[in-house]
């Protein structure tokens, strides 16, 4: 149902045919998007904590979970993890036991393996699970996370992972000083988060643009996003609702 494609970084994405998108973007590449649109921003952010509370939305190919590792173990970082990731496609998962991984990778292959066959993954430094079913169950569950990779296929065709609804539950799984990261940078989509509590930046990477979010302002180098202001100049423009 997938098909593999090699992204501009050299690292290997899919193309889902049944959301008719890829997985990551395919100019940025799959280990980049990830490396620069989540990993480094939230762990710039939280460079301080000993322990960290992860919601990885949604495993996917895993990229989010996998290059979180790399880059704790690259930087040597002291920091206890623990990664809660759901996914709705099981048969997905098990297909990743032939997918081409970056060699960035190699080091953490007993990890990734673990995670396919059983879904978890535990030793002193880190744990892992991925959830199979619906994000939208398994958030309302969740307390105390630190850092949001909100990486759902866009919401023209994943709505339900970007609706107001659904960032309220979110805002009420997080911590204070939680992180969210996204590539998605739609108003609807950003009032969504705005109507659910969440405070709105935005960076730029490989010359574009997305999203960061916040319980709170932020005393940060990262273009605040006044979102009144950005309603009163749109008036069309609306939340998601589910
Ligand atoms: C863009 S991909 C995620 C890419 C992933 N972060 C990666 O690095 O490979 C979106 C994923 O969300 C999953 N998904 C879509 N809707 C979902 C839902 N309601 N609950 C759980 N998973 C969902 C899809 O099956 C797909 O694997």
């Amino acid at each position: 149902m997938n098909e593999m494609i090699k992204t501009n970084d050299g690292t290997n994405t899919l193309f889902s045919h049944k959301y008719q998108q890829y997985f990551h973007d395919i100019k940025v590449g799959a280990m980049n998007e990830s490396l620069y649109k989540h990993i480094v921003p939230a762990f710039s952010f939280h460079k301080n904590k000993k322990s960290l509370r992860i919601l990885d939305i949604c495993f996917g190919l895993g990229y989010n979970t996998f290059v979180t590792i790399y880059y704790i173990l690259k930087n040597k970082l002291k920091v206890k993890l623990e990664i809660y990731s759901p996914e709705l496609d099981k048969d997905l998962i098990d297909s990743l036991s032939t997918f081409k991984f970056p060699k960035e990778f190699d080091n953490i292959l007993h990890i990734i393996n673990s995670l396919i066959k059983t879904n978890k993954f535990e030793d002193e430094n880190m744990y892992i699970e991925i959830f199979i079913g619906n994000a939208r169950e398994y958030i309302k569950d969740l307390k105390n996370i630190n850092i949001v990779y909100q990486d759902a296929f866009s919401s023209l065709v994943n709505k339900e992972l970007w609706t107001y609804e659904y960032f309220k539950d979110l805002y009420k799984a997080c911590d204070n000083d939680v992180i969210l990261t996204t590539y998605a940078i739609a108003t609807p989509v950003r009032l969504s988060m705005y109507k659910a509590g969440f405070e709105i930046y935005e960076m730029k990477t490989f010359y574009k643009k997305h999203t960061l979010a916040f319980k709170n302002k932020q005393n940060i180098n990262v273009k605040y996003i006044d979102m009144i202001l950005k309603q009163s100049r749109n008036i069309q423009a609306r939340a998601l609702l589910d």
